[in-house]
C-alpha cells in the first residue's frame, strides 16, 4: 500500500489541490451555487450533481487522485471494522445512498446512509431546512424522508460492494407516518430494517433519538422500551456491529441508565449525538421546526463523550459527531474517547475538500504529539 503521505510530490498536489476547493468553494462555490438558493433546494441539488458525476469515471479518478489523502497515522480499527481513516459521514444527508462513489473517491472512511425506515416515507412537510450561518447550523426537520429500508440497504449492500476504501453503515429508524402504532409496532418497524441489514453493511446503527417525529421518542423516553427493543433486536442475526445514536440533551443519570440498558445488548458501538434541541442564547424564529446540527453541538457533544468513555471504558466504541468543523475538534473529540468521527455540517459550510482538510490536519496533529496511530489517542483526555 503506498500512501500520500509519503510521496512529496502526491502530498504537495492534495495539499494545492485542497487549498484550492477551499478557496473555490468559500468564493465561488457557496455564494452562487449554494447559499442563493433556499437551503432545501440546495439540499435536492446536490444530491443530483453526487448522482450525475458519479457516472464520470474519468472525475472520480480525478477526486480520488488529487483529494484523497492517504496516511498510516489514520488507519484504525474499531469494533472489529478496519478504517483506511476515522473521518465518516453521519447519518442524514445520504438518505437513499446516492453519494457513495462520490464519498469514496473523496476519501471518507465510512458513511452513514439513511436513517432508513421500514416502509418509504415522506418526512414531515417542507421547509425541512433552515440555515443559522451566525452559529454554523442548520435547523433540521425532515423526519425521516427516505424510499424505505427495502430499497435503501439493497443499495448500500451493492455500494459496499463497488466502494475501493470507504465501510457502509445504515442507520434505521421507526417510519414516522400514518401507519405508526403502539410500541410494539414501533418495534416490530425496526425488527423488519434489522433484518433486511442484516450481514449486508459494514456496520448498523440504531436511531433512536430522532427529535423530528410524529411519536417522539418513546425508547429514549423510558428505558424499559429500550430494553425491550433491543431484546427484539438480539434475536436477530448478525455478523456486523451495532451502535446506537443517542440524544444529545439528556441529564447524566437519564442518559446512563440508557446506556445501562444498551450494555446488557448485542450493542457494540454508540454514536453521540443526534441533533440540539436546547435553543437557549439563540436568535431563532419560534416557527421554525426542527433540531440543530453544528456549532450549537460541538461542546456538549464532546463533553458526553468524555463522559462516556471515562465510565464505560472500552464496553462501548464511541461516534463521536456534532459540530466537527476544524482537525482540533475532530482531535478533541478522539482525545475525550471516540474511536470514529462523523461530521455533515461542516460539508454544507466549509465545502467538499473538508474530508480532507480534517485527514490532514489530524494526521498532523498526532505526529505532533508523537502518536503512531490514531487509536492511541483515543480517550487520553478523558
Ligand atoms: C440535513 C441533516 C439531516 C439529518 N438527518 C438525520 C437522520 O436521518 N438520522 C440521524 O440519526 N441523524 C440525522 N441528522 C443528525 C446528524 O447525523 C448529526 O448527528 C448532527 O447533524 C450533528 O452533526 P454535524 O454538526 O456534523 O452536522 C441529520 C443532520 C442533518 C444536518
Amino acid at each position: 500500500m503506498s500512501y500520500v503521505s509519503e510521496h512529496s510530490l502526491h502530498d504537495a498536489v492534495n495539499k494545492a489541490t485542497t487549498d484550492l476547493f477551499t478557496f473555490a468553494y468559500k468564493n465561488v462555490v457557496k455564494p452562487y451555487a449554494v447559499f442563493n438558493h433556499t437551503p432545501d433546494v440546495a439540499h435536492d441539488q446536490m444530491i443530483r450533481f453526487c448522482d450525475v458525476t458519479r457516472r464520470v469515471p474519468p472525475l472520480m479518478w480525478l477526486l480520488r487522485t488529487m483529494l484523497d489523502y492517504t496516511d498510516p497515522v489514520l488507519e484504525t480499527t474499531a469494533m472489529g471494522v478496519h478504517f483506511a481513516n476515522p473521518f465518516g459521514l453521519s447519518a442524514g444527508l445520504d438518505k437513499n445512498c446516492e453519494m457513495s462513489t462520490l464519498l469514496d473517491n473523496a476519501g471518507f472512511g465510512f458513511e452513514t446512509v439513511g436513517s432508513t425506515t421500514s416502509r418509504p416515507c415522506q418526512g414531515n412537510a417542507r421547509p425541512w431546512f433552515h440555515r443559522l450561518p451566525e452559529y454554523d447550523s442548520m435547523m433540521v426537520h425532515v423526519g425521516l424522508a427516505n424510499l424505505g429500508s427495502d430499497e435503501v440497504i439493497a443499495r448500500a449492500q451493492q455500494a459496499w460492494s463497488k466502494t475501493k476504501t470507504m465501510q457502509m453503515s445504515v442507520s434505521i429508524a421507526r417510519t414516522n407516518d400514518q401507519l405508526v402504532g403502539d410500541l410494539d409496532e414501533g418495534i416490530e418497524d425496526y425488527c423488519i430494517s434489522m433484518r433486511r441489514a442484516a450481514g449486508r453493511t459494514a456496520m448498523v446503527e440504531v436511531n433512536i433519538s430522532c427529535p423530528n417525529t410524529t411519536v417522539g421518542e418513546p425508547f429514549t423516553a423510558d428505558p424499559n422500551a429500550l430494553d425491550r427493543l433491543f431484546t427484539e433486536l438480539d434475536k436477530i442475526d448478525r455478523p456486523q456491529p451495532t451502535l446506537v445514536k443517542m440524544p444529545l440533551n439528556k441529564t447524566w443519570p437519564e442518559f446512563k441508565e440508557l446506556l445501562d440498558v444498551l450494555a446488557e445488548h448485542n450493542v457494540q458501538g454508540v454514536t453521540i449525538a443526534n441533533l440540539q434541541k436546547d435553543r437557549t442564547g439563540m436568535n431563532i424564529p419560534r416557527d421554525w421546526l426542527g433540531g440543530l446540527s453544528g456549532g450549537p453541538c460541538t461542546v456538549e457533544s464532546t463533553e458526553l463523550i468524555r463522559r462516556v468513555y471515562r465510565d464505560y471504558g472500552q464496553r462501548f466504541a464511541i461516534a463521536g459527531v456534532g459540530g466537527v468543523f476544524t482537525p482540533q475538534q475532530a482531535y478533541d473529540k478522539i482525545r475525550a474517547g471516540s474511536s470514529l468521527v462523523m461530521f455533515i455540517t461542516a460539508l454544507m459550510y466549509r465545502g467538499p475538500q473538508q474530508i480532507t482538510v480534517l485527514k490532514r490536519g489530524l494526521a498532523k496533529l498526532l505526529k505532533r504529539d508523537g502518536f503512531a496511530h490514531v487509536g492511541e489517542a483515543v480517550g487520553i483526555d478523558a
